[in-house]
């Protein structure tokens, strides 16, 4: 069954299928509405709903609170019309132009073992999927067991590959770690707005752990195209220990293609013969970059450490328009 889903202010009216949410529903039509996160934790897809009526699909979402319920005011990842609805988004909420959303089944093809509980997952659709790197996928593991990654490759082909770790206890994760080649998935792409601005200017890019791939993206893709910046590009991998940086050589192999750029790999636990930095990422940024209110920021890797590189890039008086970042969490 269809709902009818209008979107005010421009007066657009969509169809949307009783499976899929708001979100998906405008993404599908090529209407522009603003999302961060696409499951429930940044509130930016938060939308009016000025008549009809919706189903919450994660109620306990950690971006609803009791004010936005008085205000009428929705989550559209997280919200299905259950009838003919009306919602309006702010005004010059969102106007960039990205792929449309599209929903596929995916195969999973190869798992490559990078380090200790950290693999690369290769899946492939039955179609070229359209994506900017740094952008990332939904993948639905199970029943309402749906986690977010980031492609670690480029676009241009129906490969879409993903690194991520295993974690005692996390649901997600050990789904994902058990998957065998020849497993099917449905996968929701793309989402995000960390993707690579092209302007000139110093540039720097940090990633933590597995958050390296949408990082490894932009910088794969700036190799690729090799684009000059005219200024240098710093990528910071950060860690726990030496083992962890497990994406290393790709990270290392596409830098070397990009203009006036620099590895830097810095760990918390450094042994003695340890030839980089040691410390966290919040220090590296801090030795490297000497005038950061003049860069451009890149940020992925686990929430506690971007909220800490934002915090530091914050009393350092970077404009949040200079900072870039997803955080999965
Ligand atoms: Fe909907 Fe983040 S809460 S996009």
């Amino acid at each position: 069954m269809t709902r009818q889903l209008r979107i005010e202010p421009d007066g657009v009216a969509i169809d949307a299928t009783e499976h899929e949410t708001i979100l998906q529903a405008a993404r599908r039509s090529g209407v522009a509405l603003p999302y961060e996160c696409g499951w429930g934790s940044c509130g930016s897809c938060k939308v009016t709903l000025v008549d009809g009526q919706v189903a919450l699909i994660f109620p306990s979402a950690p971006a609803v609170n009791p004010r936005d319920a008085r205000r009428n005011r929705i989550l559209a990842c997280q919200s299905r019309a259950v009838s003919d609805v009306t919602i309006a988004r702010g005004a010059g909420d969102w106007s960039a132009p990205t792929p449309r959303c599209v929903e596929q089944q995916a195969i999973l093809r190869e798992v490559e073992h990078l380090a200790p509980e950290i693999r690369q997952f290769t899946f492939e659709t039955a179609a070229p999927i359209d994506f900017r790197p740094g952008q990332y996928a939904i993948l639905h593991l199970g029943e309402g067991l749906r986690r977010c990654y980031s492609m670690c490759n480029l676009p241009g082909s129906a490969i879409l590959q993903f690194i991520a770790k295993r974690y005692d206890g996390g649901h997600g994760s050990n789904t994902l770690a058990a998957l065998q080649p020849g497993a099917r998935i449905t996968v929701e792409v793309p989402f995000g707005t960390c993707t690579l601005r092209r302007q000139p200017g110093r540039k720097v890019f940090v990633a933590g752990g597995t958050g390296l791939a949408p990082i490894l993206s932009m910088i794969r893709e700036a190799a690729q195209t090799q684009l000059d910046f005219g200024s240098p590009v710093d990528v910071i991998y950060g860690a726990r220990a030496p083992a962890d940086l497990a994406a290393a050589d790709m990270l290392e192999a596409a830098i070397a293609h990009v203009a006036h750029s620099r590895y830097l790999p810095v760990v918390e636990q450094a042994p003695a013969s340890w030839p980089h930095a040691a410390g966290f990422i919040t220090d590296a940024i801090k030795a490297t970059v000497t005038d950061p209110a003049a860069a451009e920021f890149y940020v992925a890797g686990p929430p506690v450490m971007v909220n800490a590189v934002k915090a530091l890039l914050r009393s350092a008086d970077v404009p949040i328009t200079q900072v870039h970042y997803d955080s999965f969490g």
